[in-house]
Formats: structure tokens, C-alpha cells, sequence
């Protein structure tokens, strides 16, 4: 069986079976060095994956409702988050973006078939006035990013069953500590960077309480490695 046959087979079953009503089926989706780099430096553009890899990125995007990235993943690399690589309609684009940044001109605000969702804080008193977008606020109870809980309940309440996370690290490492995401598809690309890595510091003291992904499916496809699998909290899942 094909290297996208197995994953969308695990995927589609693994959101068949995933109970909670009041947030979607997450996966954290990105690409990395052998030495875990999403990237050189902060806010350089970089492509890890060969074109197979790609392809699963664009599949895997077709297989979820929604596609979740920072700001500052829009405002260094500019993706359209569309399929085309692959067959299948495109997820809703959702951009996490506590002081309204969007780009007036980045190429999610020229969607082909769909106005981008960007969530910000209650409290953001700038103004966007961009009119591609559409703005939702949420209570930020103290916080200084968009809460994920609240932010997840109202994707939910919008029939966003499931959510593709395609990074940056910042978000990657948030979803992971919030204990909020599903399942993980990485694509280990064959370098050692040194560079901004896709995991940050997950204030976890415990190793109990670290995410562990179990069971771990992997497959060299061409020059990278594909790892996928259920990622799982320790005893101190929130
Ligand atoms: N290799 C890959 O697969 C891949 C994929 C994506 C990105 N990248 C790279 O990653 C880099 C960008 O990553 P990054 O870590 O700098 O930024 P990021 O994760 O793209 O965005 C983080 C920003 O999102 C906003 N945000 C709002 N609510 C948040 C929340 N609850 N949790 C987390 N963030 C929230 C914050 O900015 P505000 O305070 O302004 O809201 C935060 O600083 C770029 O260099 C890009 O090229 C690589």
C-alpha cells in the first residue's frame, strides 16, 4: 500500500473514533530537519520537503475541514494553504493573530473559494480594515495569545470537525502543551540545520506528562522520512 494510502487510511479512522464534541480532531502537520529545524532562522522561508512529501501535505490538507497557521508564519512565508497537489476541496483557512496583522495583500485574502478566518483577542483595539477577512474576537481572560480552548469551541460550533496545524513553531509548541492535538504527520527531511527548531520549551517537568506518539508509523519516501502517528498526554493532560 502507498505511503498515502496507509496515512489516510489511519487518518480517516482515527476521526471516525474521536469522541469530543466540543473542539475538532487536530493534527499537527510541518516538516523538519534531522536535527528538528522547521527552519534556519525566525521568519526565514524555507522548503524541507521533496515534492512526495508535498504531495502528502496537500492531501492531508484535503482530508480536514479547516487549516490553522500562526501570523507570523503568514507574514514570512505568504501560503495560500489550498490543495493542489492532490485532488480534494481546500480547508477554511484560519490564521491565529492577537493583534490583527493580517497582510491586506497576502495571498490568503484572495482564497478561491473561501474568505480567511482570522481570530484575535476581544480586546484588540486596532483596527483591520481589511474586507477579505473575517474577524472573530475572543475573550482573551488575561491572555496575551488567542486562548486555544475557547478558539477550538467556537472552530467546533462552525463545523470545523477537523483541523490541519500546519505550524509555525510557535503554534506547533502551544497546541502541544495545551495537550491539544490528535495526531501528528512530520516530514524529517534528510539535513541538520541548527537552526529555529519546530518544538519549543513545553514547560513540562515531568517526562510522564510529555506528548508520546503511539503507535508511530514511518516511511522513507525518496530522500525524506514520514513520521505519523496518535499523539498522547501524560497524567498531566489538561
Ligand atoms: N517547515 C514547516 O513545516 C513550517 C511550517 C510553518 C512555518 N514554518 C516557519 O516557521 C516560522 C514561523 O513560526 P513562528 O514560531 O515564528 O510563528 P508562528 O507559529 O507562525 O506564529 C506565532 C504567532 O501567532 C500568534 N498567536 C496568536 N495566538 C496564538 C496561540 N494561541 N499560540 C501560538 N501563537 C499564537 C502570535 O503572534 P501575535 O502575538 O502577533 O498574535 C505568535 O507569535 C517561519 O520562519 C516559517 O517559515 C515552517
Amino acid at each position: 500500500m502507498s505511503v498515502n494510502q496507509q496515512i489516510e487510511n489511519w487518518l480517516v479512522s482515527r476521526k471516525k473514533s474521536f469522541l469530543h464534541s466540543n473542539r475538532p480532531f487536530i493534527t499537527l502537520a510541518f516538516a523538519q530537519t534531522l536535527d528538528g529545524s522547521i527552519t534556519t532562522d525566525q521568519g526565514d522561508t524555507l522548503a524541507l520537503s521533496g515534492l512526495a512529501s508535498n504531495r502528502i501535505t496537500h492531501q492531508l490538507r484535503s482530508l480536514h475541514d479547516g487549516i490553522l497557521i500562526g501570523i507570523k508564519t503568514v507574514i514570512s512565508d505568504d501560503p495560500q494553504l489550498t490543495v493542489r497537489e492532490w485532488q480534494g476541496e481546500n480547508p477554511q483557512p484560519i490564521v491565529l493573530d492577537s493583534q490583527l496583522r493580517m497582510p491586506a495583500g497576502a495571498k490568503l485574502c484572495t482564497h478561491p473559494d473561501k474568505r480567511c478566518w482570522v481570530l484575535t483577542l476581544q480586546n484588540q483595539e486596532s483596527e483591520n480594515s481589511n474586507a477579505d477577512i473575517d474577524i472573530f474576537r475572543i475573550a482573551e481572560n488575561g491572555a496575551d495569545f488567542v486562548p486555544l480552548d475557547s478558539a477550538m469551541k467556537l472552530l467546533r460550533e462552525k463545523s470545523i470537525h477537523s483541523l490541519m496545524v500546519e505550524g509555525g513553531a510557535r503554534v506547533i509548541t502551544e497546541f502541544l502543551k495545551a495537550g491539544l492535538a490528535d495526531a501528528i504527520v512530520m516530514t524529517i527531511a534528510p539535513g541538520l540545520l541548527g537552526g529555529y527548531r519546530a518544538v519549543g520549551d513545553l514547560e513540562q517537568t515531568l517526562a510522564s506528562s510529555l506528548p508520546l506518539v503511539s503507535p508511530m508509523f514511518a516511511e522513507k519516501l525518496e530522500q525524506d522520512l514520514l513520521i505519523w502517528g496518535d499523539l498522547h498526554y501524560g497524567e498531566n493532560k489538561p
